[in-house]
């Protein structure tokens, strides 16, 4: 039985493939063409499916998409007549999938009689909610998906039981915790798709001050019960538009904030503005307004299902800040986010609502680690070193066995080199976990200023992120809930903050990921040999890449470390070394014997 999952036609366009109830493949078309959170049909994540299963298009059984254009249509269609232009647009993507038969059989060259697989429409957040509960290792749960909107609605919550879901309630457009914290990421002056990440680590510089207003913007009344107040934002009654800038094909949203919005709480900032105490403070307000509306979500779903877990998916569901808190606020005692939460995601939920869901049959498949994409052999890693090997003679390669390159790492790591670290199939989602990351000494404060003026460029206010070895998290951190995807930050324990400065935030928290032996073996035996040689089991870990998407192709990975101050490259069981990097390292260790004094 072979289900081919697709989300086309929007941001974060993928593809998953499950076959007898296993998921083999699942990757977002950015990683292919190079596009970040490239939309339209991701033709070149399906080929990648199709080839891992080993199958034609002809021979899959079953094609899922994640919308259904008859899911409240009576809202839609009250929508369609205030806002014409709006539903115009929502009619046009609807138009196309009505037609994705026929693209899809254009697009692999046959004749869409030759298709023989069934096609299902899977209603957007009953695709989120499969993404997270049916994939996850839980046999019971309460289940939540929260985003900006999808087929007309923002939230969506569940029981799941075995291979069924009950879905137990909603909420519907305007009303959306997305589209709010969009809204206010935009006031804040950041208008990029994505930037959320950005306004949620400003949060942590600043304090509540505005709570009260916020708290009118979002307005809990009463259990899984909200209301946005509307004259704070305009999709309601402008739409909530999504147009491609054409320098990049990047999605851009509408101005989703109104002009009350700004009589309330002053001009909004422009992008160029400096980053002031007030924005901090604006963060911290719209972060605590949001952590109160999901925090009743949570506790009113546990009441109400009597489960001790539950499953996140949906855009919200990346917000780790909140994530961290279920925990303390809530009687849940294990929570399970998909590493792919955001709507790339539905392509793997749509899949599997299609294997249990609609066809009834028995779950087998945990999602334990997020190596769902492309590898690359030894010898296709050769012969790209060899194809762009540096003109200038600045590199030194070595080819290692599994426990001399571990060692090697891990030394380079720990005297303060930056390694870009390419191992095995690419990451499903937007974090870095262990197969495309750029590696960093978390002992060293000054190691954020150093990623950021050599490789990554970020805003200095956005944090980065440690890897720990599973067995240690509890040493480290205040919960030892495990976190595989990185989508909580827990606080580090107020003893261990100085030991690892550099992806500690402002606020004392971390945004982990857990590294458990079974999941992930090479990752966790290099963090292991960091803490033989250290003491601390702990790197910093950031995604492979530069104002791009994630590398993917070892060339990618290779013209990334030769375009930036990366010092070493750990691809496969290849290490490069920049001879420059040499000349860094007495830089380096005057650094950490300064910090030590
Ligand atoms: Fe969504």
């Amino acid at each position: 039985m072979i289900i081919l999952g697709i989300n086309a036609y929007h941001a974060n366009a993928s593809a998953a493939i499950v076959v007898d109830g296993q998921l083999w493949a699942a990757v977002e078309e950015e990683r292919f063409n190079r596009v970040k959170y490239a939309a339209g049909l991701p033709v070149r994540a399906i080929e990648y499916c199709l080839q891992v299963a080993g199958v034609n298009l002809s021979e899959v059984d079953h094609i899922a998409v994640p919308r259904d254009p008859m899911a409240r249509w009576g809202t839609k269609l009250r929508y369609a007549l205030r806002m014409p232009r709006f539903a115009m647009e929502r009619a046009r993507v609807m138009s196309r999938f009505a037609g994705i038969r026929e693209e899809l059989a254009n697009t692999f060259d046959m004749s869409s009689d030759h298709l023989r697989a069934h096609f299902h429409r899977v209603e957007h957040h009953t695709a989120h909610l499969a993404s997270a509960y049916f994939v996850s290792p839980f046999e019971k749960a309460a289940v939540l998906s929260a985003d900006g909107l999808g087929d007309f609605a923002s939230a969506m919550w569940a029981a799941g039981a075995g291979p069924k879901m009950s879905i137990l309630g909603e909420t519907t457009f305007p009303h959306s915790l997305g589209m709010y914290y969009t809204a206010l990421t935009q006031y804040l002056g950041f208008w990029k798709f994505g930037d959320e990440y950005k306004v949620m680590g400003l949060a942590a510089y600043g304090q509540p001050e505005f709570l009260d207003e916020f708290r009118r913007m979002v307005r809990v009344d009463g259990p899984l019960s909200f209301r946005l107040g509307l004259k704070y934002f305009t999709h309601h009654t402008q739409g909530a538009d999504m147009t491609w800038r054409e320098s990049d094909r990047t999605p851009v949203q509408a101005r989703l904030f109104s002009n009350y919005l700004e009589e309330r709480l002053g001009p909004a900032r422009a992008p160029d503005q400096t980053v002031e105490k007030r924005h901090h403070n604006l963060a911290a307000s719209m972060q605590a307004a949001l952590e109160e509306a999901l925090a009743s979500h949570w506790v009113a779903l546990a009441q109400k299902t009597g489960e001790k877990s539950l499953c996140l998916a949906g855009g919200v569901a990346f917000n780790c800040l909140a994530n961290g808190k279920i925990f303390e606020r809530t009687p849940f005692e294990r929570v399970f986010v998909q590493p792919a939460a955001g709507d790339a995601g539905l392509a793997v939920g749509a899949a599997f609502a299609v294997e249990h869901q609609i066809l009834g049959r028995p779950r087998k498949f945990v999602m334990d680690h997020a190596a769902w994409g492309p590898e690359f052999s030894g010898k296709q890693m050769r012969t790209a070193i060899e194809n762009g090997h540096a003109s200038n003679g600045d590199e030194r390669i070595e080819e290692l066995g599994e426990d001399a390159l571990v060692q090697s790492a891990a030394r380079h790591i720990a005297e303060g080199k930056i390694v870009g670290w390419f191992q095995g199939r690419v990451e499903w989602g937007p974090r870095a976990l262990g197969q495309r990351s750029i590696l960093a000494d978390p002992r060293r404060a000054e190691m954020k200023d150093i990623l950021n003026r050599r490789i990554k460029h970020r805003e200095i206010f956005r944090p980065f992120a440690p890897s720990i070895l599973e067995e240690a998290a509890s040493e480290y951190f205040e919960y030892s809930h495990p976190s595989p995807f990185m989508t909580f930050a827990y606080p580090v324990r107020p003893a261990k903050r100085e030991l690892i400065p550099a992806p500690t935030h402002v606020d004392g928290t971390a945004r982990l990921q857990t590294v458990s032996r079974a999941a992930n073996p090479l990752y966790w035996k290099l963090l292991r040999a960091f803490g033989d040689r250290t003491g601390v089991p702990v790197v910093l870990n950031t995604s492979f890449n530069d104002n791009e998407p994630i590398v993917c192709r070892p060339e990618e990975a290779l013209d990334c470390f030769r375009r930036t101050q990366m010092d070493v490259l750990v691809m496969g069981n290849f290490i490069l070394e920049k001879k420059s990097a040499a000349a860094r390292d007495e830089e380096n260790a005057a650094s950490l014997a300064k910090r030590a004094n």
